[in-house]
This record gives C-alpha cells, sequence and structure tokens, in this order.
C-alpha cells in the first residue's frame, strides 16, 4: 500500500525540479540585456546622418552653384530619376523638390549610389521603403554623377 504512493511521490517530485530547472534554463540562454538589434545600435554617427554608402565624408559644396555640374546633373536626373520622382508630390518615389532641406549633401549622393543597402541598414530608408513600398534600384550612377545631381538639386531648391 505504501509502495506506489511513495513512487508518486518521487515521480511527483522529479517532474517539479525538472519542471524549475527547464524554467530557470531558459533564461541564461537570453542575450545580456542592453544588447538591441536595432539598426541605429550598429550605425556611426556618421552613417546615422548622413547615409550608407561610398560617401564617407563630408563633401565640400560651394556657396555659388557650378552651372556645368547643374547641367551635367539635370541632364542625369531627366534620363534616370525622372520616370519615378516629382519635384513636388510624390510619385513612385518621394518629391524631391525640397530633399536638399530635409537631407545632406552626402545622405542624398548615398541614397543615389547604395539603395539597396540604405532601405535594408538604415532606419530613414527602412522608414522610406515601407511607406512607398517600391525600392529605389541602383541607377548605374557614378559618384561624380551623384554629386551633380546634388548641384541640379541644390539649385532647384534655391530657385524655387
Ligand atoms: C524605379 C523608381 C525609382 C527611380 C528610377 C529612382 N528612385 Fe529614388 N526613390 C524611389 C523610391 C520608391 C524611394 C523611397 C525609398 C524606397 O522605397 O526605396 C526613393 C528614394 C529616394 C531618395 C531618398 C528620399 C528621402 O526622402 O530621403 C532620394 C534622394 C532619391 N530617391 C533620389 C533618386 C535619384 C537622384 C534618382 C536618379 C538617379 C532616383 N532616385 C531614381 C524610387 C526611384
Amino acid at each position: 500500500m505504501i509502495y506506489p504512493r511513495t513512487t508518486f511521490i518521487i515521480v511527483l517530485l522529479f517532474f517539479i525540479i525538472s519542471f524549475t530547472f527547464a524554467c530557470g534554463g531558459d533564461n541564461s540562454s537570453d542575450r545580456p540585456s542592453g544588447q538591441a538589434d536595432s539598426p541605429e545600435a550598429t550605425l556611426s554617427e556618421f552613417e546615422l546622418e548622413h547615409g550608407i554608402g561610398p560617401v564617407t565624408e563630408r563633401i565640400e559644396l560651394s556657396v555659388e552653384f557650378d552651372p556645368d555640374l547643374v547641367e551635367k546633373g539635370r541632364n542625369i536626373y531627366e534620363m534616370k530619376c525622372e520616370m519615378c520622382h516629382n519635384m513636388e508630390g510624390r510619385m513612385v518615389g518621394p518629391a524631391l523638390g525640397d530633399i536638399m532641406e530635409r537631407r545632406s549633401a552626402e545622405f542624398v549622393m548615398n541614397f543615389i549610389l547604395n539603395p539597396s543597402g540604405m532601405v535594408r541598414e538604415h532606419p530613414v530608408g527602412q522608414e522610406l521603403l515601407r511607406e512607398y513600398m517600391t525600392a529605389m534600384p541602383f541607377q548605374n550612377v557614378q559618384k561624380d554623377e551623384a554629386r551633380a545631381i546634388v548641384e541640379f538639386l541644390r539649385e532647384y531648391n534655391e530657385l524655387n
């Protein structure tokens, strides 16, 4: 009579103990607190403000616009950007008429030169992709061409 009861209690104790250990054990595999996996945590201050891509330093912008550079930028813009961007109002992508007020020249260049990286790794890019739901493709634009587009957008912003 006493035998099965003891067995029952031992089995019960075994379950209680292993259950307690299992629960306690789980915590040990948790990542240490304070280790966030948001992209902000891994980006440098420069990248947060000026984007991720081949432009890693501030570039020099003259006060006067360079008319040749503006013209070069306008041509590339009309060929490679206008199908998706308006100056005023959204199209496939956001309006760019006031982009030079909203973003730095380096940010705009990095977006042109590394659009997929920007929407994958940068919080602003991720937010834009959520909003526009189309990923801007790399348009095979070289760094000096991206600089020319910035000059064109700077002048547009100034004159309009
Ligand atoms: C196929 C459509 C498409 C083309 C072509 C395109 N873009 Fe975009 N662009 C987008 C979309 C959509 C976004 C929003 C981010 C995203 O979803 O990838 C964007 C975002 C941007 C941004 C960031 C805007 C912000 O608010 O920060 C800039 C700058 C930009 N584009 C400039 C350009 C330039 C310059 C060109 C031409 C070289 C160009 N884009 C070509 C669709 C396009």
